[in-house]
């Protein structure tokens, strides 16, 4: 659906996408994440025909963005991040407008629109100002706009950002739905939970993809070891042992301590070396690596010289 290869974009000095190869299939939900500035939304840019890139070849369903744009348009929803829904019209005024705006045949727009409606679960707040909705239904009424032509390929950048957590279970209700109407969806998000749905998943670093795959094969092959311990002074104990051998990544939130180690072996270790040190630290057990502990490893990874 989508083939990507040696995309580059410069702004000026800043290489904000590059040397980008990377394909998505038809029907994949893909998911696209990194740290802020990693160039998820050039990349999307690019893919939706908002930008052109400065090297490298990007089609969409076999059309080259650059030779035609239009056609690449009529392909695709693009969702940006920040989609400007009209605050002073209503739900239903404003598919309205987008119905206009993606020139809608009028015989289908009354049924097109009630279906959105109803998949988006909008219908009884169709009178209500967009401004008066809350930030998760403003969300859903932005999807249910990028779905008025039948987009066979989704860009959604960070689609849920800043919404509670029961409006993005909803959010991603209705794009299953999508997915299983056969519709590519690419998809930017910080949040882990949910890269951890999608079927393959990129992680950007710098302009650059440094990983690419299935969510689980991520956390399979980590190469590391997971413990978590207890301690009320975490933040000192983990300076304490952050730079020791076979300490991959350290952290500490609140009382917790979560260490990647490279092996298992290890963790005697720096227990004896704790008690040494007088620090008290208990609790411990080792864990499942989740998504977050492969992505906060590739990049302590990427930032060594
Ligand atoms: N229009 C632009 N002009 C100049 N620099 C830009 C522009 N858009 C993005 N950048 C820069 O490119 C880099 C990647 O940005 P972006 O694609 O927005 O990353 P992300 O979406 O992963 O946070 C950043 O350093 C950003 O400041
Ligand atoms: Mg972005």
């Amino acid at each position: 659906m989508i083939a990507i290869q040696n995309l580059t974009k410069q702004f000026g000095a800043t290489t904000a996408v590059k040397n980008l190869s990377l394909a998505v299939n038809p029907g994949e939900t893909f998911g696209l994440i990194g740290p802020d500035g990693a160039g998820k939304t050039t990349t999307l840019r690019v893919i939706a025909t908002a930008m052109r890139p400065t090297t490298g070849q990007v089609t969409v369903a076999g059309i080259d963005v650059t030779h035609d744009p239009e056609a690449v348009k009529k392909t695709i929803g693009y969702m940006p991040q920040r989609f400007a829904l009209y605050p002073d019209l209503s739900v239903l005024e404003n598919l309205n407008f987008f119905a206009d705006v993606f020139g809608s045949p009028r015989a289908q727009r009354t049924e097109l629109i009630a279906r959105l409606l109803g998949f988006a679960r909008l219908g009884e707040f169709q009178t209500r100002l967009a401004r008066n909705l809350s930030g998760g239904m403003q969300k859903k009424l932005a999807l249910a706009a990028t779905l008025m032509h039948r987009p066979r390929l989704l860009l959604l950048d960070e689609p849920t950002t800043g919404v509670d957590p029961v409006s993005r279970r909803e959010f991603w209700d209705l794009l299953t739905q999508v997915h299983l109407d056969g519709v590519t969806i690419v998809i930017s998000t910080p949040y882990l939970d949910e890269a951890e749905r999608c079927q393959r998943v990129g992680l950007m670093y710098r302009g650059e993809l440094i990983a690419c795959d299935d969510p689980r094969q991520l956390r399979a092959n980590l190469g590391a070891v997971v413990f978590e311990a207890h301690s009320t002074r975490a933040l000192q104990a983990r300076k304490l042992i952050e730079h020791r051998a076979g300490v991959r990544v350290a952290s500490a939130h609140g009382d917790q301590l979560r260490l990647l180690l490279d092996c298992a072996e290890r963790a005697a270790e720096i227990q004896t070396f704790f008690h040494a040190n007088a620090i008290s630290v208990d609790d411990w057990r080792q864990v499942q690596p989740r998504l977050e502990d492969a992505f906060v490893l590739m990049i302590a990874q990427e930032k060594q010289p």
